[in-house]
């Protein structure tokens, strides 16, 4: 995934891929301009919708705070901390794949898949989300689980059983698909699992809409935005 040439690297900047595994997806062309410093630094795309556009559910100002100041703040820092060094031409999943597990690397890790989990964060929603997953998907949800409802039983028990910050996410794992939670910033495809989804459960996704009252949040979450046409692109690119 490394450019070959200056130009191709120009756009593989401005195009942020997302991968898991070796199933690889474009997540949005767009980007933001007000980050968008030139070729040489790694950028976000714009939010997919309006900020306000997850109201009731997710005010415009968590995610106006979240996406403006979080997400960006990742990045920022990431391009900080890998200017001038062996990292600086990497894709972003390239630098998450050389920097996981590495101690002397973990402030490089921890912004370049803080950066990578909130793009994918954000397009596990939508604001006409929630309800069943198409009927591909959910057979293989079945099939995983037992039902749709014990899906969603454990992603709400995933994500009020972490402990601190962190993950949720809806998995390929092999030949199934799992639920699984991740701390802080981790990512599921450095273990070469496939995401599909995931659910922000970092205090700053939801403590000005919710406060303590995790559980609520991620059940609203699932009931109403959550993107199963998402998920099932990212299934059927692992196949
Ligand atoms: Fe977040």
């Amino acid at each position: 995934m490394k450019a070959n040439s200056s130009n191709a690297k120009g756009m593989n900047r401005r195009n942020f891929i997302a991968s898991s595994g070796g199933a690889m997806l474009i997540l949005a062309a767009g980007t933001s301009p007000s980050i968008l410093k030139g070729a040489e630094i790694l950028t976000i795309p714009s939010l997919p919708y309006p900020e306000n556009a997850l109201e009731p559910i997710i005010s415009a100002k968590t995610v106006s705070v979240h996406y403006g100041k979080h997400h960006k703040g990742y990045l920022d820092n990431l391009n900080k901390l890998i200017s001038g060094t062996e990292f600086a031409d990497m894709t972003l999943e390239l630098i998450i794949q050389k920097t996981s597990g590495q101690t002397d690397k973990a402030a490089i890790f921890n912004n370049a898949a803080q950066t990578w989990n909130h793009t994918f964060y954000w397009r596990s929603m939508n604001p006409n989300g929630g309800g069943e997953p198409p009927k591909s998907l959910l057979e293989k949800i079945e099939s995983s689980f037992g039902s749709f409802d014990e899906c969603k039983k454990q992603i709400v028990s995933a994500a009020t059983t972490l402990f601190g910050s962190g993950w949720v996410w809806l998995v390929v794992d092999g030949k199934v698909l799992k639920v699984v939670k991740t701390s802080n910033a981790e990512v599921p495809f450095v273990s070469g699992m496939k995401p599909l989804l995931t659910m922000d459960v970092w205090e700053h996704a939801y403590y000005l809409d919710y406060q303590n009252r995790r559980a609520d949040f991620i059940a609203a979450t699932l009931d109403k935005l959550i993107n199963w046409n998402f998920a099932v692109k990212n299934f059927e690119a692992t196949m």
